[in-house]
């Protein structure tokens, strides 16, 4: 090297303008620097030292992780390294949970035991029918289902015992059996009709399916194999998203120690709002709303004027066009074939033609994204506006246990506990009532 090229280093230079000081922080895989060493930046000894304001934590990553991948600018996304497009078209939903959960995909016999384990833990307490006997005749389903999973851990207290990996894997393999089955119940409650009990011998989908729609024992037909499929496949897409509102949610609460029912219910609360996982029915309610293609033009115009905002379309990762709305708009084809086509399929199709052209959606990047179509999906196999985010909930629930796990095996996490900057009164005297003006 000459005289005046400088060796590259793995460090950032930091010069505070205030004091003149230099310092020098490590920059670690990634484009990361460590935020405590922000720490030591200050102007006098007793400050308390630099930190990052990051509301919303859009630039703030809170872990390293090996379980899913995204590039939003090029729309892909992973799980433990394969692409979704591979695990859409050629695995199951159990066998992704497995990849989720355990890092690798299974063998035939890991596969086979996997699936037993989560068949055979499929039925859930009496009890808990009674709790869903308790709610008023028209509670919504995800309000149900947030309730029924936390009241799991009254079950099972053996599940606080979050340090020992025996015990998590067993409440594991508990949530992912059961998930379906309580979401199944919520749904039967909702309509009135009697729970049906888990099969055995069904596959998970079709085991779901069966207790969700099964009227009655004679003449029952077996769920139609397409809809199987296209459920499991949209399983899939949904089993995992890194760190999102629900999983950070799932994490924090899972710092603390705090059995994996209770921390589930939070992240499944946190889903719930129509900015996350609440959007597909949100996008559903919005498409009744528009009713008429005639509509659609109008309706764009609110939504450049702000009045209203295009549900189902943007995302805080993805800068480029969803791949799992991709997927889901194929699957959506497939679907229409066995039962009939969603008439507000044309009205979704005119607002992605026109908002794909509009500068509005192209300046910000807003594309579809997984919520867009898939509640017609949903829609046309049978499934109430009710039941959208509690069919996202189900498969996410594997996301959220793989990313709970990996919390706490890490040795570097602690409970959560971000910083704030104060900016209300400075001290000040108690004024009793009656002096007050
Ligand atoms: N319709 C109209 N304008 C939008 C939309 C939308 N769906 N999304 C973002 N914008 C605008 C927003 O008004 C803002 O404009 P401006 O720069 O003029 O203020 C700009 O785009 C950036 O939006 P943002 O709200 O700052 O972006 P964010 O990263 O905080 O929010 C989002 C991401 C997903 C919450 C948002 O895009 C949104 O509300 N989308 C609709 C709800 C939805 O479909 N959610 C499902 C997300 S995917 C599945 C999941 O995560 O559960």
């Amino acid at each position: 090297m000459g005289d005046n090229v400088t060796e590259p280093k793995n460090t950032l230079s930091i010069r505070d303008n205030r004091t003149g000081r230099d310092y020098e922080v490590d920059i670690l895989d990634g484009d990361v620097i460590r935020a405590m060493d922000l720490r030591k930046i200050k102007v006098e000894e007793s400050d308390f030292g630099m930190m990052a304001y990051d509301p919303a934590f859009t630039n703030t990553a809170s872990t390293f992780s090996t379980v899913t991948y995204i590039d939003g600018g090029k729309g892909i996304l992973r799980y433990r390294g394969y692409p979704i497009e591979q695990l859409a078209e050629k695995s199951s939903h159990l066998e992704v949970a497995y990849l989720l959960l355990k890092g690798e995909l299974p063998t035939e016999t890991e596969l086979a035991e996997f699936v037993s384990d989560v068949t055979t833990h499929t039925y859930v307490h009496e009890n808990l029918k009674d709790l869903l006997e308790g709610f008023r005749y028209d509670a919504h389903t995800m309000g149900m289902m947030v309730s029924a999973v936390s009241a799991l851990s009254t079950f099972y207290p053996e599940a606080k015992n979050v340090r020992d990996p025996a015990v998590r894997w067993q409440q594991i393999v508990r949530l992912v059996a059961k998930m379906p089955t309580m979401a199944a119940y919520a749904y039967r409650r909702l309509r009135g009709f009697p729970y049906v009990y888990p099969e055995n011998e069904l596959s998970y989908t079709s085991n779901f399916l069966n207790m969700l729609f099964r009227i009655e024992a004679k003449n029952y037909e077996k769920p139609n194999p397409v809809l199987e499929r296209a459920l499991d496949v949209l399983f899939i897409l949904h089993a995992d998203h890194e760190q999102n509102c629900s999983t950070t949610t799932m994490r924090a609460i899972g710092s603390s120690g705090t059995d994996p029912y209770s921390a589930l219910a939070g992240a499944m609360a946190a889903l719930y709002g129509p900015l996350h996982g609440g959007a597909n029915e949100a996008v559903l309610r919005m498409l009744e709303r528009i009713g008429t293609l005639d509509n659609v033009p109008g309706f764009i115009e609110g939504v450049k004027a702000k009045k209203e905002r295009l549900m189902g379309f943007g995302h805080r990762v993805y800068k480029a066009y969803d791949p799992r709305a991709s997927i889901i708009k194929r699957t959506a084809d497939e679907v229409f074939e066995v039962t009939e086509r969603n008439p507000l399929l044309d009205i979704a199709l005119e607002l992605e033609r026109i908002a794909l052209n509009e500068d509005y959606f192209v300046e910000r990047n807003l594309y579809p994204n997984v919520d867009f179509y898939s509640g017609m999906i949903y829609q046309a196999m049978g499934f109430p506006v009710e039941m959208f985010p509690v069919l996202f909930a189900i498969p996410r629930a594997v996301g959220w246990l793989a990313q709970w796990e990996e919390l706490l095996r890490d040795p570097e996490q602690r409970i959560a506990r971000p910083r704030q900057i104060y900016v209300g009164s400075d001290v000040r005297d108690y004024i009793p009532i009656g002096e007050r003006g």
